[in-house]
């Protein structure tokens, strides 16, 4: 087992730390190697997705990621800034397939911005492209115009065969939950998307116990601060699934809670958590590291096809939940105010087996 760490930036390095300490319970410590990426890689190498990182990544069976992007590194031209590092390594390892759960923990449900009865035992997954649309589609830049005016330029570009191996992904997650499966478009106004429904609606004939249905992406928006737990699995493209996946995550009180997964077709996988890195806290020991501990659990399930720890995982942040322990972003009356660190090792504490 090879297990490729890049902590990244922000709070990344110190929520990773907390994970660590489950790989270390679990006596995969040999297992591990660290690479920089992000703006500590650009620091170092001058570039936010070294040579040895990308190898080390290329190498592994799995990568845990931490978080990239800083301020201070905005004004760099595109292709040194963190994100980019982020963006290339998903591109790099053909990391096509997004999963981002948002599931409502019963101890949390006083967190969310909504009404306790519109949000308790909410559980959805979005299934996101991840390595096509407008985020990587050429031609792109700013240039200047035949009028002599700058104008900046995306494509949203989908193929039909991007489209149906997403399709896939989604339809067989739907089929291990409860076979609804709604796909996101803005079919009435983008031919990309129009693309997309109706390869969707193509591939749905593969799936005949799965209830397809298409909603457009401003309307899904709206569905989900309405009434969230119409939806199970939901499948969209690129940048409508990074929007709506931080919007529901927000439904289950804290972006700070959200793993996600990245895999491409062999099921080799990025894990990292949804969120950001956060540097208004970094180095405070204020963050939130279950996100990554539950990344780090999703790692388990999905390239180690390892149930036993992923439910010991999750199981222990579900203790440490009961047991009254939260960080600043999920805090509430009543509870046990603790930092990143002392999250990791009441964590840790719980674990079993
Ligand atoms: C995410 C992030 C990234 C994205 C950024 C950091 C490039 O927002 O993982 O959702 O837009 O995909
Ligand atoms: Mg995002």
């Amino acid at each position: 087992m090879k297990i490729a760490v890049l902590p990244g930036d922000g709070i990344g390095p110190e929520i990773m730390k907390q994970a660590i300490k489950v790989l270390d319970f679990f006596g995969l410590n040999d297992a591990i190697s660290y690479s920089p990426i992000g703006g500590a890689a650009y620091d170092l190498f001058n570039d936010p997705l070294p040579e040895a990182t990308l190898k080390l990544a290329l190498e592994a069976d799995a990568v845990l990621l931490g978080a990239v992007g800083d301020w201070k590194y905005d004004k760099l031209p595109r292709e040194f800034r963190p994100e980019r590092g982020l963006l290339r390594i998903r591109q790099e390892l053909n990391l096509f397939a997004n999963l981002r759960p948002a599931i409502m923990f019963p101890e949390l449900v006083h967190s969310s911005s909504l009404k306790p009865e519109i949000v308790t035992n909410l559980d959805i997954m979005i299934v996101r492209e991840l390595t096509g649309d407008i985020y990587f589609g050429q031609p792109r830049g700013i240039n200047k115009n035949e009028k002599g005016e700058r104008e900046g330029i995306n494509t949203m570009r989908y193929s039909e065969s991007e489209i149906r191996r997403i399709a896939h992904v989604a339809f067989l997650s739907a089929m291990k939950r409860s076979k609804r499966l709604c796909s996101i478009d803005k079919a009435n106004v983008l031919e990309t998307t129009e693309l997309w429904r109706e390869v969707m609606t193509e591939v749905s004939n593969e799936y005949p116990e799965v209830q397809l249905s298409h909603m457009y992406v401003d309307n899904a928006a709206m569905q989900l601060i309405r009434n969230p737990k119409q939806f199970d699995v939901m499948v969209t493209g690129n940048i409508f699934g990074d929007i709506l996946s931080d919007e529901a995550s927000m439904l289950t009180g804290s972006i700070g809670m959200l793993p996600s997964a990245s895999l491409d077709e062999n099921s080799k996988g990025m894990y990292e958590p949804s969120h950001g890195s956060a540097p208004d806290i970094a180095g405070k020991d204020q963050a939130n590291p279950l996100a990554t501990i539950l990344s780090l659990a999703m790692m388990f399930k999905y390239t180690f096809d390892d149930q036993k720890k992923f439910d010991a995982i999750e199981g222990a942040v579900k203790k440490v939940l009961q047991d009254g322990f939260r960080t600043a972003d999920i805090y509430s009356n009543g509870t046990i105010l603790v930092g990143c660190e002392k999250m990791g090792n009441a964590v840790v504490e719980r674990l079993e087996g």
